[in-house]
């Protein structure tokens, strides 16, 4: 690929181009220390806004924000190696100083290496549903998870979340209000209409329909409460079968 050329999947534009070889940057988060946790001051060189992008696949989304919002640092995780390296190139290849990715599962990163108040912005789009009930147990969206990004966010902060999955769907929008106050986001984001994510492109292309929110973190609970109410709360047990099961076949295929 030339360093001018703008790259694309399925006819989208990621965002952002190739710089030449010299301007590129080191997004990569290789290793994880043991205990956290993390001090993202000291990783980024600054003190800024932080918005972290869990289950980020190919980085899509963290790109196209770290490309708009350079006042901003982000840090993305996903729990496949191969994906980072995706998102890892294309975040050094554009330059972007305010982009670290790192392999992890977002379960331990947010319990484990984001502390208290740190985050401004939470960012989920489309987690896996897991469609075989024996999987269930893998699903991100609890209570308990829901309870460590109230934490993470500094008061007031958002929690984003996305899926195709109506099923899905439905089980968050009666778990998020507890602890955020939350609205629907029908329409498409104003900022990439095609999709943020590939993932919301593939469904948009398939004609699926994708369900947006946003939450911001309720400031009057605090963390006992939160577990509290996370105990009484059901966990994501719910069935799920539909088109959305072959688009999940086919996303696994290629990263
Ligand atoms: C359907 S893809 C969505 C990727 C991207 N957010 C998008 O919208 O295109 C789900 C992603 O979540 C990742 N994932 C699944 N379980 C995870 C976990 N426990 N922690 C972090 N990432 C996870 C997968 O590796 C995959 O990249």
């Amino acid at each position: 690929m030339q360093s001018d050329e703008v790259e694309q999947e399925f006819g989208v534009p990621i965002p952002g181009r190739i710089l030449p070889q010299e301007e590129w940057a080191r997004t990569a988060v290789k290793r994880l220390p043991e205990a956290g946790p993390l001090d993202f001051g000291s990783i980024f060189g600054r003190e800024a806004p932080l918005m972290l992008d869990l289950g980020c696949g190919n980085g899509r989304s963290t790109l196209l924000s770290a490309l708009a919002r350079p006042e901003v640092d982000h840090f993305a995780i996903d729990v496949l190696p191969v994906v980072i390296r995706y998102a890892t190139r294309r975040g050094n290849q554009r330059g972007l100083a305010n982009v670290r990715f790192a392999v992890k599962d977002a379960e331990t990163f947010v319990a484990r290496y984001v502390g208290d108040a740190s985050a401004n912005e939470v960012h989920l789009y489309h987690p896996q549903p897991y469609h075989d009930a024996r999987q269930a147990h893998r699903r991100l969206v609890t209570p308990r998870f829901a309870v460590d990004v109230h934490r993470a966010l500094k008061p007031g902060g958002l929690f984003v979340v996305q899926t195709d999955n109506p099923d899905y769907w439905a089980y968050m929008t009666r778990l998020i209000p507890h602890f955020f106050d939350f609205e629907e986001h029908p329409d498409l984001w104003p900022d990439s209409p095609q999709g943020r994510t590939r993932r919301e492109i593939i469904a948009l292309q398939r004609g699926l329909k994708v369900f947006r929110g946003v939450g911001r973190r309720r400031n009057a609970i605090d963390e006992g409460q939160a577990l509290e109410l996370a105990r009484k709360l059901p966990a994501p047990t719910f069935r799920t079968r539909g088109p959305w099961c072959d688009l999940d076949r086919l996303e696994r295929e290629s990263p």
